[in-house]
C-alpha cells in the first residue's frame, strides 16, 4: 500500500520516525512530506534514509512529474503525524502553500491527523473549529493523548503512541476496502451511558454497559464500513478493535462528538443511553452531609438523536433505541410507535427492559420502526445478533434510498416532526 506521513511542525515529530519504522515493517511504501518546519525538528537526511524514498517540501520541486499532485492521487492512505494546530488550520481552510497540504486536497484515500499541541492550542476555540471542520468533510482527527507535554506541562495535546496511529490508520484502510454491504461506508454509533457530575467524586448515571453499541460498531466495521465509536464510560476490555474510538463523559461531550461526526457521516446510531437530566449546577468541591435531606435541582438535556435526525440529509440513515417497559398508558410497541414518530429518527429499534432482557451481557430482543411506526424488521438473541439484524435493515434503507428520490425522505422525515 502506498502510505503517505504527513510531518508538521512539532516537538513529537521524532515520534513520526517511530510511526514510520511501524508502516514500513508491515510491508508498506512510504514517501514521507514534511512541512519546512518539521525540519527543524527531524532532518531530511533521516526521512530519506528510513523511507527510502526521496523528501521536498516544496510544490517547486519534482514538477516534471507534478508531484504535488501526483503524491495525493496515488495515496492509499494518509497520515499526519504530529499535525499541529497551524497544519490543521491550514488543511481546514484548503490552503496549498506547501507539499503536504497541496497532497491533502488532492487525497481521495481516507487521511487520518494525529493532533499534537499544548493544551491552550488543542482546546481554544479556533482550533476546536477547524477540527470539527475537517472531521465534518470526513477526515479522522483522532483526539491527542493527555500526558507530558513539551516542558513541564502536561494535559491532553500529547501526540498518541505510534502504535495506536498506525492501528487506527491501517483499520481505516482495510475496513472502507472491505467487500460487505456496507463498503465504503462512514457509520458513527454512540455508546455506553452518559455522566453527569454532581461534583468533583459523584456522578449521576445509568447502568448501559455500552455492549449493544459496541457489537453494532464491529459488525459495521465487518461489514466493510469506516466505523467511529463515540464511548461513554465503556469499559476498555470491551473496546474493539478496527474502529475509531472516541471516549466521552457527559451527554454535552457526546453531543458534541455525534455533531462534529455527523456532516461526513453516511448512518448515525444512537445506542447509547443518555441522562435525561443534569444538575443544574455543579459544586466545585465535594458537597459534605449536611445531617438533612439533600435537594438537587435537575435540568433537561438536548434530545441528541431527535437533533441528527432533524439535521440530517435525505441520503443519510438515523437510528434510534427505545428500552421500554410496558405500563397502564400503553404496551412497550405503542410506547415505541409514539417514539418513533416523535424522534423521527428513521430506524428505531424498541426493546423491552427488565426481566432479563436489555442491559448488561444479556440476550436482547428489539422491534424494528420505521419514522411512520410501522414495523419493519425483529431481531434477537445475542447482542451481535442483534447488531446484524439491525445493520440488514440499514443497509437495506441505504440501497433503497440510492435508488429512490431523497426528497421524499425529507417530507417523510418532515411530516413526523412535532410543530
Ligand atoms: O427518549 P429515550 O431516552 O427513550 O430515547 C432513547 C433514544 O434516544 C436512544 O437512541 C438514545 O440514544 C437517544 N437519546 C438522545 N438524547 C437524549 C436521550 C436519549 O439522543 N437526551
Amino acid at each position: 500500500m502506498h502510505v503517505v506521513l504527513g510531518v508538521a511542525g512539532g516537538i513529537a515529530a521524532y515520534k513520526a520516525a517511530l510511526l514510520l519504522r511501524l508502516l514500513r515493517e508491515a510491508g508498506h511504501q512510504v514517501r514521507v512530506v514534511p512541512t519546512t518546519a518539521a525540519l527543524e525538528f527531524v532532518g531530511t537526511a533521516t526521512w530519506e534514509a528510513l523511507s527510502g524514498q526521496p523528501v521536498t517540501t516544496s510544490v517547486f520541486e519534482g514538477t516534471e512529474s507534478v508531484e504535488h499532485v501526483r503524491i495525493g492521487r496515488d495515496a492509499d492512505l494518509v497520515i499526519v503525524a504530529p499535525a499541529t494546530a497551524d497544519l490543521m488550520a491550514r488543511a481546514a481552510v484548503g490552503q496549498a502553500d506547501d507539499l503536504l497540504t497541496a497532497t491533502l486536497l488532492t487525497a481521495t484515500c481516507p487521511v487520518l491527523m494525529a493532533p499534537a499541541m499544548h493544551t491552550e492550542m488543542w482546546q481554544n476555540a479556533a482550533t476546536v473549529a477547524n477540527v470539527a471542520t475537517l472531521r465534518s468533510r470526513g477526515v479522522h482527527v483522532l483526539d491527542p493523548d493527555d500526558g507530558r507535554l513539551t516542558g513541564a506541562d502536561s494535559g491532553p495535546g500529547r501526540l498518541p503512541e505510534p502504535e495506536a496511529i498506525a492501528d487506527a490508520a491501517l483499520a481505516l484502510v482495510t475496513t472502507s476496502g472491505g467487500e460487505g454491504d456496507l463498503a465504503g461506508r462512514s457509520v458513527v454509533v454512540s455508546a455506553g451511558g452518559t455522566r453527569e457530575p454532581l461534583d468533583p467524586v459523584r456522578f449521576l448515571g445509568n447502568r448501559s454497559s455500552g455492549r449493544q453499541g459496541i457489537a453494532i460498531a464491529a459488525d459495521a466495521a465487518r461489514r466493510g464500513a469506516v466505523v467511529t465509536l463515540v464511548a461513554a464510560n465503556v469499559d476498555a476490555a470491551l473496546l474493539p478493535g478496527g474502529v475509531d474510538v472516541v471516549r466521552v463523559e457527559t451527554t454535552a461531550d457526546l453531543q458534541r462528538a455525534m455533531q462534529d461526526r455527523a456532516a461526513g457521516a453516511d448512518v448515525l446510531v444512537m445506542a447509547a443511553a443518555v441522562a435525561d437530566y443534569r444538575p443544574a449546577e455543579i459544586a466545585q468541591a465535594k458537597v459534605k452531609k449536611s445531617g438533612e435531606g439533600l435537594a438537587i435541582s435537575l435540568v433537561e438535556n438536548p434530545d441528541i438523536l431527535a437533533g441528527l435526525a432533524r439535521g440530517a440529509r435525505a441520503d443519510q440513515v438515523v437510528v434510534g433505541f427505545a428500552a421500554e417497559t410496558g405500563d397502564d398508558a400503553g404496551s412497550v410497541l405503542d410506547h415505541g410507535r409514539a417514539k418513533a414518530r416523535r424522534k423521527a429518527a428513521d430506524l428505531l429499534a424498541v426493546n423491552q427492559v427488565g426481566e432479563g432482557t436489555g442491559f448488561g451481557d444479556v440476550p436482547n430482543a428489539v422491534v424494528i420502526l420505521d419514522t411512520a411506526g410501522e414495523i419493519v424488521g425483529r431481531a434477537q438473541g445475542t447482542k451481535s445478533d442483534v447488531a446484524r439484524g439491525l445493520l440488514d435493515a440499514v443497509a437495506d434503507l441505504l440501497s433503497r434510498r440510492s435508488l429512490v428520490d431523497g426528497a421524499e425522505t425529507m417530507s417523510a422525515r418532515a411530516a413526523t416532526l412535532p410543530e
